[in-house]
């Protein structure tokens, strides 16, 4: 919308006033000469030309605080659920600052997220920002159903942003359930909510996630999508006039990402922790995508999920081989980081020889390495395969990873 004879900033509110409606919330993002560039909050019907624009402070102010956990809210902190409205005891504004680099604890500890494959091979610390990369339909919602469940984090925020409605359904109902959303704070905004609410989702969801950091928790953030965020960015800036740069995104939509992506992490010294994972679309699988580049090389570990492990049944369908956590070394003992190592050594020969193997032209003995991978392959598929209702502590997961390679170990 374009509104005359404003004095106000971006990032400012006004209310756009129609005849026998509600007024209209607006977010003022742009100017041009007398022009001011506003843009509704939510979807809105019967604008008329010349409506009167009213600026306005923020017009509610949401509280943090523990009634949250459970509830599932849009993206300005208004209840989705059927479980009436936010009732807050001992709850107070927030607003988060920003942290001096200096000041942040640095990444010592390790989380365990309840799935086996990530406990041992590609541990996370607390306060790591990891990408969850994939296509379609790949098994990402079910993983972070997994970790929400299974997780020894304090509390999981989890943030849909700009997935369709009937997915989100999905998430709660089925992949969640009750048990799953006991530990959960859910914000949603599906892909037809009005891009500034969407962008608003995955900003609360931080908010809220950084809100019990500061309380001393150990808080677990999932944001599904990242790519959705960076799609309502660029509605948003193509509607202002910015011009697209790389493919069709402009400019803005990358410093948007580290902006957002840039408050996970841990607190000052004694604080609690925002550990986040945000999904990245590879569409058609293609990793040269502007916003999976960007996200790369501004996160400390990626995971991959595989197409055609996923057409394999193998779930979840992680590949190893493509999948790094960078702070890995620094929160578990060498002993572990050689075991991955081996791990993922006999992995890649085995799918570097498949073909040979398959068709019987590789001779047992002419190599040990393919020889003990032949042999162990099975174990190592066992041993990533993880049922949506199986979960596998860090414990465990280290105690399987032991047993699996016990018969090569020294070899
Ligand atoms: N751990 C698992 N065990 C069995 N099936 C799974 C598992 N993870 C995913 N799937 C299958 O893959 C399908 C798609 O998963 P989903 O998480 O919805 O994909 P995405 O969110 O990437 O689009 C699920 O409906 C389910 O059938
Ligand atoms: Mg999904």
């Amino acid at each position: 919308m374009e509104a005359v004879g404003l004095n106000v900033s971006i990032g400012n509110h006004c209310l756009v006033h129609v005849q026998g409606k509600p007024p209209i919330e607006t977010e003022v993002v742009g100017f041009q000469n007398e022009l001011t560039y506003l843009m509704p909050v939510q979807k809105v019907n019967g604008l008329q030309p010349g409506a009167r624009v009213q600026p306005c402070e923020h017009t509610q102010q949401m509280q943090f605080g523990e009634h949250l956990r459970g509830r599932i809210v849009n993206g300005i902190g208004q209840p989705l659920d059927m479980h009436g409205p936010l009732q807050a005891n001992n709850s107070q504004p927030y607003h988060s600052g920003t942290i001096n680099p200096l000041e942040r604890e640095p990444i010592t500890q390790p989380l365990d997220v309840g799935i086996r494959a990530i406990n041992s091979l590609l541990t996370v610390g607390r306060g790591q920002r990891l990408g969850l990369f994939a296509g379609s339909g790949v098994g990402k919602s079910v993983l972070l159903g997994m970790m929400t469940k299974f997780t020894t984090a304090d509390i999981v925020v989890v943030g849909l942003v700009g997935e369709r409605g009937r997915e989100v359904k999905e998430f709660i109902e089925q992949i969640l359930g009750e048990d799953g959303l006991q530990r959960a704070v859910v914000v949603a905004s599906p892909a037809d909510d009005a891009p500034l609410m969407r962008l608003r989702a995955a900003q609360l969801s931080t908010q809220i996630a950084e809100y019990f950091r500061d309380q001393g928790q150990n808080v677990l953030l999932l944001m599904d999508s990242l790519t959705r965020y960076a799609q309502a960015q660029r509605e948003i800036a193509l509607a202002v006039g910015e011009p697209p740069a790389t493919k069709g995104y402009p400019p803005s939509v990358f410093t948007k990402i580290p902006e957002l992506v840039e408050r996970a992490g841990n607190g000052k010294k004694g604080g609690g922790s925002v550990t986040a994972f945000y999904t990245v679309l590879t569409e058609g699988d293609d990793l040269q995508d502007p916003v999976a580049d960007s996200a790369r090389a501004i996160l400390d570990g990626h995971v991959v999920l595989s197409r055609q492990l996923a057409e394999e049944g193998l779930y979840p369908a992680i590949d190893i081989e493509a999948s790094i956590s960078r702070v890995m070394p620094q929160v578990v003992p060498q002993t572990q980081i050689q075991h991955a190592q081996k791990f993922k050594q006999l992995l890649a020969r085995y799918r570097a020889n498949r073909d040979l193997i398959a068709i019987g032209a590789y001779k047992p003995g002419a190599d040990k390495t393919i020889d003990q991978a032949i042999e162990r392959f099975p174990h190592l598929t066992d041993f990533i395969s993880q049922g949506m209702q199986q979960s596998a502590n860090f414990a465990e997961s280290l105690q399987s990873l032991n047993a699996v390679l016990a018969p090569v170990e020294g070899k």
